[in-house]
């Protein structure tokens, strides 16, 4: 069923009438398009839900292009990004054509719909605009962290979730909190792989996140537990190119203080109340999205 929505999102661009917004477009590499499976499993593959996942793709696609220009980043999903390909000004303009078009199409779906996706872009620029204000410092408030990840990752899920529930007439309450709880549990996994995996893995440095500014939770955990000392050595290396040695430190002392594992499980609590959840309406093809989150390699 995903196809369908690939086909729809293809014709979406096709209708555009620009052989170079088609081109550029088909140098996007398409991710796993989780918004779009999780509409899917929830509302079935109706022309409405086909298009909606369709359009929150699209809209997710722009809000990417667009962080990457923000982020500075050469690649995306290990392929070099549209920015690094062909500059910042393509790339926001792409963004904002798949965004606008996301947008002209969903003014079709439903009322309500429109309502949800539209709020929840808006959460989802706050929390981009939070994310860089929060890195110019380093930042030790767990909370400005939590409502960061919620606006920049978590709301598009949610609203998804909701989205979906609404379309199938099915009570919205349990899936917002299923998608809500997912995309925090999926933006806390992504966390900790830009500091368990290999730069190879993941297509950048090694605690990329840190040299950018991003105290992530295990940083802050970390923070709470260091004694004065560590703390300031902590500071000192934040948002800078780390030596060797300085990203081993960095690495004992979480592990020492056991921070990974706090934070992924934590994450897994998220996920068990959203399979919880899933369990009781009787989604268990839902159960088994979130469960495959926290099972990434981590
Ligand atoms: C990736 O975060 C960024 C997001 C999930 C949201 C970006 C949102 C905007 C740029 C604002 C909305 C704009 C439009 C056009 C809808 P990350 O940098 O932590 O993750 P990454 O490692 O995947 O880059
Ligand atoms: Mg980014």
């Amino acid at each position: 069923m995903l196809k369908a929505v690939e086909r729809k999102i293809e014709q979406y661009v096709q209708e555009l009438n620009d052989p170079e917004v088609v081109a550029l477009y088909h140098q996007l590499p398409h991710g796993k398009r989780l918004r779009a499976k999780l509409i899917l499993r929830i509302a079935g593959g109706d022309l409405r839900m086909v298009k909606t996942a369709a359009i929150v793709e699209m809209i997710h696609a722009a809000s990417l292009l667009h962080d990457d220009v923000i982020d500075d980043a050469f690649t995306r999903r290990k392929q070099p990004s549209i920015n690094a390909l062909y500059g910042n000004k393509t790339a926001i303009m792409l963004g904002d054509i798949l965004y606008s078009k996301g947008f002209f199409e969903l003014n079709d779906i439903d009322r309500r719909v429109s309502k949800v996706i539209s709020n929840a872009v808006t959460q989802l620029s706050l929390g981009e605009m939070n994310d860089v204000l929060l890195s110019e410092h380093f930042n030790t408030d767990k909370s400005l962290y939590m409502k960061m990840m919620y606006q920049k990752t978590a709301s598009l899920i949610e609203a998804s979730a909701e989205a979906a529930a609404l379309l199938a007439g099915k009570a919205p309450e349990a899936y917002r909190i299923y998608g809500r709880n997912l995309g925090l549990a999926f933006q806390m996994v992504d966390d900790l792989l830009d500091i368990t995996s290999d730069s190879e893995t993941l297509g950048k440095p090694a605690l990329h996140d840190f040299v950018e500014g991003k105290t992530t939770l295990p940083y802050i955990y970390l923070y709470e537990r260091l004694d004065g000392s560590g703390r300031s050595k902590l500071r000192e290396m934040h948002a800078r190119k780390l030596s060797r040695e300085e990203q081993g430190w960095i690495m004992e002392q979480m592990q020492e203080h056991q921070v990974l594992i706090q934070s992924h499980s934590e994450a897994k609590r998220l996920i068990d109340e959203a399979i919880e959840l899933m369990n009781e309406v009787g989604e268990t093809a839902l159960s088994d999205i979130a469960r495959e989150m926290i099972e990434r390699n981590f």
